[in-house]
């Protein structure tokens, strides 16, 4: 990859604590105006604007009563896990997930509300796995880590600023194995160390009883959290990206 090239991917979605506080007070607070449904999504998923004193911005929401009953998920699950996704991230620092919380006083009643990203349009996993591995990279680890049936191509956006976002984590944390991703370029390649030393931070603060351990405790259940730590404690002892699980279908259909 030139340079030039490079410059224009950056990696961190924040510059500061207080930039994502200050997304976190909106989301949280803001008052919510549904603006329209997102076409083609498989729940019911909401293009929103939120608005607080001054501020004004896009927001995406999904109701819990629009999730579509699966067979393998407990119905009104998915936001909880959408949630539980982007707080693992907020903690790991990687990959970049849109800041995402719970809200009861929705317009639809209790959903996900989640920061939205103008993005562009035609680029997805399949245009910039080339440009940005090193994103890439953080996804398929973050992908492993929160066991995810569900990475498609077209839910890794760049925005305009460079940044690229891993979006659409509500089929996510089941206790059995169901990795389902296009993202399999990086089977067997060690795991980068710093991505590695975040996990063993991870795991850290889940053993110390950290406040990590008592959000996920309010949005999985006992056997998925443990689900989870026995996952990290798989990928800090393998140090390499795990293969597709044996005798499963380990692509989504359709991949973008
Ligand atoms: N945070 C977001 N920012 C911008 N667009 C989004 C965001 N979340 C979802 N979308 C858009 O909405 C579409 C459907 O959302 P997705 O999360 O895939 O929902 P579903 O749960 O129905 O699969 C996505 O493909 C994307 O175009
Ligand atoms: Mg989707």
């Amino acid at each position: 990859m030139d340079a030039s090239q490079e410059r224009r991917y950056r990696t961190s979605a924040f510059k500061s604590r207080a930039e994502r506080e200050r997304e976190c007070e909106l989301l949280t607070r803001g008052e919510i105006a549904i603006e329209g449904m997102v076409p083609w999504s498989s729940n019911y998923t909401y293009l929103v604007t939120l608005k607080l004193d001054e501020q004004l911005e896009y927001g995406i929401y999904k109701p819990q009563c629009g999730e579509r009953p699966l067979w393998d998920f407990e119905t009104g699950s998915l936001c909880k896990r959408e949630v539980a996704a982007y707080e693992l991230s907020a903690f790991l620092n990687y990959p970049n997930v849109p800041v995402t919380i719970l809200r009861d006083d929705a317009p639809q009643g209790l959903g996900m509300i989640q920061q939205f990203i103008d993005h562009k349009r035609r680029e997805n996993f399949f245009s910039l796995r080339d440009k940005c591995p090193e994103e890439m990279q953080k996804i398929a680890v973050f992908d492993a880590l929160i066991n995810n049936t569900d990475r498609k191509g077209g839910h890794v956006l760049a925005d305009e600023q460079g940044v690229i976002w891993a979006i659409d984590h509500g089929v996510t944390f089941h206790q059995d194995p169901k990795l389902r991703t296009v993202i399999w370029d990086y089977v067997d390649d060690p795991i980068p160390a710093p991505l590695l030393q975040a996990l063993e931070s991870l795991r850290a603060e889940l053993k110390a009883n950290g406040p990590i351990r008592a959000t996920l405790e309010r949005l999985l259940t006992r056997a998925e959290l443990r689900a989870l730590t026995s996952r990290l404690n798989e990928l800090l002892r393998q140090k390499v990206y795990p293969s597709p699980p044996p005798d499963w279908p380990h692509i989504p259909w359709p991949p973008v």
